[in-house]
């Protein structure tokens, strides 16, 4: 028997008690004469004491030999501690030790292994198994692991079956490129890895599953961020015989059942948003409604004077960031460098002070007077003591930019509370999203969505203009989730890849055993994805998804633990028919 206990199970009970105890050194502290060891496993910290007096000379010796990290195994009696630590769980106890083994050395950790380390972000993550023992990399992992055991449990006690579904498939359009895997057998041929397992839990609707789930692996090669990563899991669900009013309420349920169980947060029905209304009172999509700073649009009350910046401009749009007025020049000027970076882009803000004696301050006094400006707070809800900031320009870019200054006051206030939870909906999203690049329409959700059946009328004069019956989980200004109604007739389908400019031909090679599948009695069926990820970073109070991923890959998409991607040999090429054209 390797260990009796764990490092965070003893107490003042267990006094007098023989223990046998493995882990880890976190440290030692050597007095000459007393040694003290701090013990670690996955469960906590227990410190261990060699007394020069009552150890034995040989353990005592060996003791003194103990370095950092190295695993060792102990049998010792459990004594009252004479300097208690009331902040760990064991800290009224150390083991006085009479046999100590150690089972494996260990070379120096090239970073401390605590929850404030040394370690650079590069570093811990070539030593990802290192980084995993600090407390905040293993405490997420054991807080995700809790994350999907609710969601199991939840969703299985609603008849939700999990079904895996396979990884060698072909290309589903989720708007990310493929990942590609060569087949041998099949010279020139490839599977591509699913970016979600769309088409096949659809046949499994046809299958007549009825309500499926799977916590399954995700693959997109696109551009990382925070938020993002090339392998990454969905929560991915799908069920029959629904409608979308079904499909909220039941991934509503769960969401507010993770809320309760992992947060003890109580959170009412979720605010349903409508994807025009999101964008013209946030600028974006996934609103963080933790605060208010909603947008005023001052077209009617700033165009017609003699400020030409506006005149010309197609949005004239502001935000009320509350208390702010008393910032200073510097402050002010800190934020007009802010929205002028070029990941942001504005040509430039201006501002009006809202002063505590109902006054106004501006940067364009010269153009407005106070009852002009009295307007600009009336629009932005603006009160006494706020600073109203103003953005002009096109109507998308400006509403965009103004999101995101939006986004950034609100962080630099402290108002995105991590600890903090606001849900919502937000619903009919447009069908499908005009492609400037390409000349042509893209789905917005995927091809896969139905159109609202009052917009059908419209698909073949003003496409841009058709509702889907698609909706997004947004938490805390995130995606947590997203999913729709989905076409179940051939016909429909065939017209959605018409439009979206796939021949006939290519729309057979591509989704030919999907419409297929329609034709033999496919039910009406919807459902949604969560990102896993991301649902469980946001409810660890962070919005970085790698801390919650065991092994994940860094920002050029490479895991530079085992260092992949890598070249394959020229055997192996030619057993895949592959033949390298790489420019110096
Ligand atoms: P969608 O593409 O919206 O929908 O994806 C669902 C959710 O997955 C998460 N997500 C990601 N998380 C981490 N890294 C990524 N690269 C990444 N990409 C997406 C997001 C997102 O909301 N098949 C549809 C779902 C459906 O219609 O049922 C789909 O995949 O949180």
């Amino acid at each position: 028997m390797y260990r009796s206990h764990n490092c965070g199970a003893l107490n003042s009970a267990d006094i007098n008690k023989e223990v046998t105890l493995a882990g880890w050194v976190q440290k030692s502290r050597d007095k000459g004469f007393m040694i003290w060891v701090d013990l670690r496993d996955r469960y906590g910290i227990t410190q261990l004491i060699f007394d020069e007096q009552r150890t034995d000379k040989a353990v005592f010796d060996k003791a003194k030999s103990l370095g950092r990290e190295f695993v060792i195994q102990v049998k010792g009696t459990v004594i009252e501690r004479e300097s208690k630590n009331p902040n760990m769980a064991t800290g009224d106890i150390e083991i006085l030790v009479s046999e100590l083994n150690i089972l494996n050395e260990a070379l120096l950790p090239p970073f401390t292994i605590e929850d404030e380390t040394d370690g650079g972000e590069d570093i811990r993550m070539k030593y990802r198994y290192l980084d995993i023992r600090r407390n905040p990399v293993k405490n997420s992992l054991l807080f995700r692991h809790k994350v999907a055991m609710e969601v199991r449990k939840y969703l299985s006690d609603l008849d939700f079956c999990e079904v895996e579904t396979p990884y060698l498939i072909k290309s589903t359009p989720e708007g990310a490129r493929d990942f590609v895997v060569p087949s041998r057998m099949n010279e020139g041929q490839f599977y591509a890895l699913p970016q979600s397992p769309q088409t096949f839990k659809q046949l499994l609707m046809v299958g007549g599953m009825d309500k499926y789930f799977q916590i399954v692996k995700c693959f997109r090669d696109e551009d990382l961020r925070a938020d993002r990563q090339p392998e990454f899991t969905q929560i991915d669900c799908e069920m029959a015989f629904v409608e979308q009013e079904d499909i909220l309420n039941v991934f509503e349920g769960l969401t507010r059942h993770l809320l309760k169980e992992l947060k003890g947060v109580d959170v009412a029905q979720f605010p349903r948003m409508t994807y025009d209304y999101a964008m013209k009172t946030y600028g974006n999509d996934k609103p963080d409604i933790r605060f208010e700073m909603k947008f005023g649009e001052l077209n009617a009350v700033a165009q017609h004077k003699d400020f030409g910046v506006f005149n010309s401009a197609e949005l004239v749009v502001g935000i009320a960031a509350p208390g702010c007025a008393s910032y200073t020049r510097k402050e002010i000027d800190a934020l007009i460098d802010w929205v002028k970076r070029p990941q942001v882009g504005a040509s430039g803000m201006v501002y009006v002070k809202c002063e505590e004696d109902g006054t106004f301050k501006s940067s364009v006094d010269k153009f407005y007077d106070q009852s002009d400006l009295k307007k600009w707070a009336e629009a932005t809800n603006a009160k006494a003591g706020d600073l109203i900031l103003v953005l002009s320009g096109n109507a998308h870019k400006t509403r965009t930019q103004l999101s995101a200054l939006r986004m950034e006051v609100a962080t630099r206030l402290g108002l995105r509370k991590p600890d903090e939870f606001a849900p919502l909906w937000v619903v009919d999203f447009p069908l499908l999203e005009w492609d400037e690049e390409s000349g042509r329409y893209h789905a917005m959700h995927h091809p896969f969505t139905s159109p609202k059946p009052e917009d059908m009328s419209l698909i073949e004069t003003e496409p841009g203009k058709v509702r889907a019956n698609a909706y997004d989980m947004v938490l805390n200004g995130n995606e947590i989730g997203g999913g729709s109604i989905r076409i179940h007739d051939k016909a429909l389908q065939s017209r959605m890849f018409s439009l979206l400019g796939f021949t006939p031909e290519q729309a057979e090679a591509q989704f030919g055993f999907l419409m297929n599948a329609f034709q033999f009695g496919a039910p009406p069926h919807g459902g949604l994805a969560f990102g896993l990820d991301r649902l469980v970073a946001i409810l660890g109070g962070q919005e970085t998804i790698r801390d919650f991923i065991a092994f994940p890959k860094n920002n050029s998409g490479r895991d530079v633990m085992i260092d992949a991607p890598s070249a394959i040999d020229e055997a192996q090429l030619q057993e895949l028919h592959i033949k390298l054209n790489i420019s110096e």
